[in-house]
């Protein structure tokens, strides 16, 4: 049943849709979007929360810092997300599920709930909550990639709004739809924003450019790698505006790419060379392990990394149906702005 009628959409001949037709989605959508900005109050919170929890472990570990990442520090958050914290110290001697031991006792002491440390996970944290301000949090050990991939995608978000516009409305569609939960094969969110950065840099015009592709101006070294890119991305701001599709077209483009046009089959995506790469050049042609590579993103820094590599074979038929639903819907739908968040 289900199989066929996809393979059918899948094969029948698309019309384009009408850019003008689309446009007029636009208000509506941009209305959405500013209803998911988080209010200044909740960054000022997440602020204070994040300060007296680095003096509390300082108690412990003089050395050590806090930083928020993920959504809470790249400009891709909505209200009400939980926060993502790495600590930074010198852990020279200790394992890290030591430290998230010791690291949960000391938050468990000081009346924080739910505390949980879960050291067996592909990245080991410690969970809690703060009953004042009621925000949940994971805190993660020396993750400091993450600290500067949270902070590439702070940057690309600053050079075009569309960008924030189109990766706030996709999160809200994922969140909405089922299709945010990796534990069930499906895509993180911040899987879904490389595929939005992709994307823009792959309009012509492009909207977004390349930032690892240019001089460098921002390196870090992590275990001896060096990891660059030009980062004074004021100097770009007005990049993209040769192009002025806007975020009800860009949206349905973006929907109808991942339905009818990616080759999944042959083709990486790719934020850090703003373009495609060949599965066979990366040898992601065949399931290795668990790494099954039916739907590929590189990771921009961890370039091995492919953020497809939950989905199995049963969720990228899910993903592609839902990909193919929100193409139509903002084509066809007489009222899209509430069919494509309709809940599955
Ligand atoms: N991350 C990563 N590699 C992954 C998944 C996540 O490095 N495979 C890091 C990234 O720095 C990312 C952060 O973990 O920004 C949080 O990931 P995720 O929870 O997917 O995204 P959020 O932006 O926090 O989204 P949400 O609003 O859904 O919490
Ligand atoms: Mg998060």
């Amino acid at each position: 049943g289900l199989q066929v009628s996809s393979q059918r959409m899948r094969n029948r001949r698309k019309e384009i849709a009408c850019r003008s037709d689309i446009e007029r989605l636009t208000p509506c959508f941009l209305s959405i979007y500013e209803s998911l900005i988080p209010p200044d109050e909740e960054k000022e919170k997440q602020k204070q929360l994040l300060a007296s929890l680095e003096k509390l472990v300082n108690k412990e570990w003089p050395g050590a810092q806090l930083f928020l990442y993920g959504s809470c520090a790249n400009t891709f958050g909505v209200s009400n997300s939980d926060i993502d914290v790495c600590m930074t110290l010198d852990d020279a001697g200790t394992s890290k599920s030591d430290i998230l031991l010791k690291l949960a006792e000391i938050l468990e002491s000081d009346n924080l709930q739910n505390v949980q440390a879960l050291t067996r996970a592909r990245v080991p944290i410690v969970k809690l909550m703060d009953p004042v301000t009621k925000i949940s949090c994971d805190i993660c050990i020396n993750n400091v990639l993450a600290l500067v991939n949270t902070k590439l995608l702070r940057d690309y978000a600053q050079i075009d709004v569309r960008l924030r516009q189109l990766a706030f409305i996709v999160k809200h569609w994922a969140k909405s739809r089922g299709v945010n939960e990796t534990y069930h094969g499906t895509l993180s969110s911040y899987a879904y924003v490389l595929m939005c950065i992709h994307f823009l840099q792959s309009r012509r015009p492009a909207i977004l450019p390349c930032l690892q592709g240019m001089k460098a101006t921002y390196v870090v070294n992590i275990d001896s790698v060096d990891y660059a890119y030009f980062d004074r991305v004021e100097e770009l701001h007005d990049f993209g505006a040769v192009n002025n599709e806007s975020i009800g077209y860009l949206l349905w483009a973006f929907f109808d790419y991942w339905a009818y046009c990616h080759d999944y089959a042959n083709d990486v995506i790719s934020v850090r060379t703003a373009g495609i790469i060949s599965k066979r050049e990366k040898d992601w042609t065949r399931r290795i392990g668990n790494d099954r590579h039916l739907i590929c993103i590189e990771d921009p820094f961890e370039v091995n990394h492919d953020l497809g590599r939950v989905v199995d074979k049963y969720s990228i038929k899910i993903l592609r149906e839902e990909f193919e639903r929100a193409a139509d819907v903002l084509q066809y739908d007489p009222n899209p702005s509430v069919k494509l968040f309709e809940p599955y």
